[in-house]
């Protein structure tokens, strides 16, 4: 009698679960690719391989812009020897070094003549400090995208219509944004400790969602349109630098619940691939569908404060500073 109860309780559970927090769903969106480029960040392994790899064998030219030679050259023979395409390619990038930026994207606009889609995919959940002295989570997640969107704005423009997808979280509900901090420190939150660096991780996806709000805003007028993303709660290589206890709690059910990188692509897919959302540009999108953002997700003014911090510390505005500083 008890044991059915139990069995009832987990299979409701079970159920509830698989149609909230880890709810499945499929891009229908078909957009033509081909001809096309595109640049995907951290595209040498979980959601931003999956991703990679549709769009490659949907004809995109399709760029892994990765920290690590030998990861993104696996990759794409991965992705190769699944899809065909031979028009996938390596530009090395790290996001953590502002430097390697700029450089990225002295390549990219030297080599290339077109991008159609820029997705901000990389991202991490670690301690420690950027090569500029940024806390690593606020300067990968957040300030090295920034700098790289900007830098490669223009040649977007020139596109017919060019969109920029920013990987989120819904982790941003949990994120709060101390200007006074990153100003005197260069970060959002640090310390070794997971529960330290995860509110960190939390900011700095805050600061995704604030991002694109603004981008947004400053877009308009343009073919230009962007979105943000939380792509589900899926199983990759996010949490390799949580400590081994935790992950011995979460790899059951991360095994029974959490989607693959495959499921876990399709959100950002539909942004790159839908048509006709151009309208909710600088919106968020979960399971394939625009959804409601909290207060703090869409707050004008810490937007455009963001966005003005952010170009100080990468030296793109006058007055900016020395990051070396911290
Ligand atoms: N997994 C989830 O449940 C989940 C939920 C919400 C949001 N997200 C977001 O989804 C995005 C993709 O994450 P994932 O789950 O696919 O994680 P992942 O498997 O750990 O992949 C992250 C990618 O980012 C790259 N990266 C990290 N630091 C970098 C740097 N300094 N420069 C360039 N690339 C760097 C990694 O490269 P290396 O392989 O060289 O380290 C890797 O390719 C992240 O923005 C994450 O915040 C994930
Ligand atoms: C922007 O889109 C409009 C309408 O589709 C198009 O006529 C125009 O040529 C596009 N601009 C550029 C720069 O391609
Ligand atoms: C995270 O873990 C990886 C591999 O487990 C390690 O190489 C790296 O130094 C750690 N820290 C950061 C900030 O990536």
């Amino acid at each position: 009698m008890y044991l059915l109860l139990l069995v009832g309780v987990v299979l409701g559970a079970y159920i509830i679960l698989t149609q909230t927090l880890f709810k499945r769903s499929k891009c229908k969106g078909n957009a033509a690719m081909a001809g096309k480029t595109v640049i995907i960040t951290g595209g040498n392994t979980g959601i931003g391989k999956a991703t990679a790899l549709h769009l490659a064998r949907k004809g995109a030219r399709v760029i892994l812009a990765c920290r690590n030679r030998d990861k993104a050259e696996a990759a794409i023979r991965d992705i190769q020897q699944d899809t065909g395409s031979t028009d996938v390619l390596y530009m090395q990038l790290d996001l953590a070094s502002l430097k390697s930026v700029r450089c990225f994207a002295k390549t990219f606009l030297k080599t290339e003549s077109r991008l159609d889609l820029l997705i901000n995919n990389a991202g991490l959940v670690a301690d420690g400090r950027t090569e500029d002295g940024f806390g690593i989570g606020f300067g990968v997640n957040h300030l090295g995208h920034f700098l790289l969107t900007c830098l490669l704005l223009d040649r977007l423009k020139e596109a017919e219509e060019a969109r920029v997808v920013s990987l989120s979280s819904m982790a941003y509900r949990w994120g709060h944004i101390d200007f006074n901090a990153l100003e005197a420190n260069g970060h959002l939150g640090t310390g070794r400790y997971s529960w330290q660096f995860f509110h960190a991780y939390c900011n700095s996806k805050l600061c995704n969602m604030l991002f694109t709000h603004e981008l947004a805003k400053r877009l308009k007028g343009t073919n230009v349109t962007c979105y943000s993303v939380h792509p589900g709660v899926v199983r990759t290589e996010l949490s390799r630098n949580v400590s081994l206890w935790q992950k011995v709690f979460i790899e059951p059910i991360a095994q029974l619940l959490f989607l693959d990188p495959e499921a876990g692509a399709q959100t950002t897919l539909h942004c790159c691939l839908q048509e006709g959302i151009e309208h909710l540009s600088g919106r968020y999108f979960s399971c394939c569908a625009v959804q409601e953002v909290s207060a703090r997700g869409r707050d004008d003014a810490a937007a455009r404060k963001l966005w003005e911090v952010s170009e100080k510390l990468c030296g793109l505005s006058k007055g900016g500073i020395t990051t070396k500083d911290f």
